[in-house]
């Protein structure tokens, strides 16, 4: 089969990042997790006395960074100049200030032109929220994941286990209160490409959704 690009974008808490993850090993392809860069961005904003709203600041912080992905026992992992910070970009505080950069078009523009040049080489899903309507308008094949408020906010719940000092309703409003934000921005607001194809995962499996879509690739590509 041809090395092809595939992107995958959604709401928060829809399943996005491990049904990504798990079609990408299957197809021996790269993970891009595109809000981890938004979080890199902000992980730097929050350690900096810079104005989120403050728009040569960001893009003078940008300029200086280096963020990529590097293969970490077989896991994608994300790295700012040189170091690991996945377990630093999950927080509540990073979380919000990540909506917070995306909307700016800065950053957006900024991180365009790094997700353009990490997929050059195709062979590669690329998660986000805005991967098939402005990032790759031409990816060879694009899926665009939901599921009902309820369940979305459930599975975020469930995820963080013990450390979580949230309630489900909590949880809940943050979800709505992000994906408002993410839907309403001007520049590459959350929605799907038309051309997408569109799963609601609310009563659907991690495994059910991955085979769904492999047979959806393997129908269209596999000749
Ligand atoms: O997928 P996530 O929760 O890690 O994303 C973090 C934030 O970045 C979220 O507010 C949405 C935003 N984002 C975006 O605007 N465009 C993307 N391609 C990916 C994420």
């Amino acid at each position: 089969m041809q090395k092809l690009l595939i992107t995958l974008d959604g709401p928060a808490g829809a399943g996005k990042s491990t049904v990504s993850r798990k079609l990408a090993q299957r197809l021996g392809y790269r993970y891009i997790d595109t809000g981890a860069l938004y979080r890199g961005v902000a992980l730097v904003v929050s350690h900096s006395k810079i104005d989120p709203q403050d728009d040569l600041a960001l893009e003078q912080l940008c300029a200086s960074l280096k963020l990529e992905f590097r293969l970490i026992e077989n896991n994608s992992a994300i790295f700012l100049n040189g170091a690991a910070i996945a377990h630093l970009i999950r927080t509540p505080a990073i979380t919000a200030l990540a909506s917070t950069v995306a909307s700016r078009p800065v950053v957006r523009e900024h991180l365009l032109k790094l997700q353009l040049e990490m997929g050059r080489n195709k062979a590669a899903v690329f998660e986000g929220r805005d991967m098939g309507t402005v990032v790759f308008p031409q990816a060879d094949i694009k899926f665009f994941l939901d599921a009902s408020i309820k369940e979305r906010a459930l599975r975020r719940h469930n995820e963080s286990g013990d450390q979580n000092d949230q309630t489900l309703t909590e949880t809940e409003l943050n979800i709505r209160q992000r994906d408002a934000q993410d839907a309403n921005r001007l520049t590459a607001p959350l929605k799907s490409a038309d051309d997408a194809v569109k799963i609601d995962s609310t009563r659907m499996s991690i495994s059910e959704v991955v085979e769904f879509m492999l047979a959806k690739i393997k129908s269209e590509f596999d000749s």
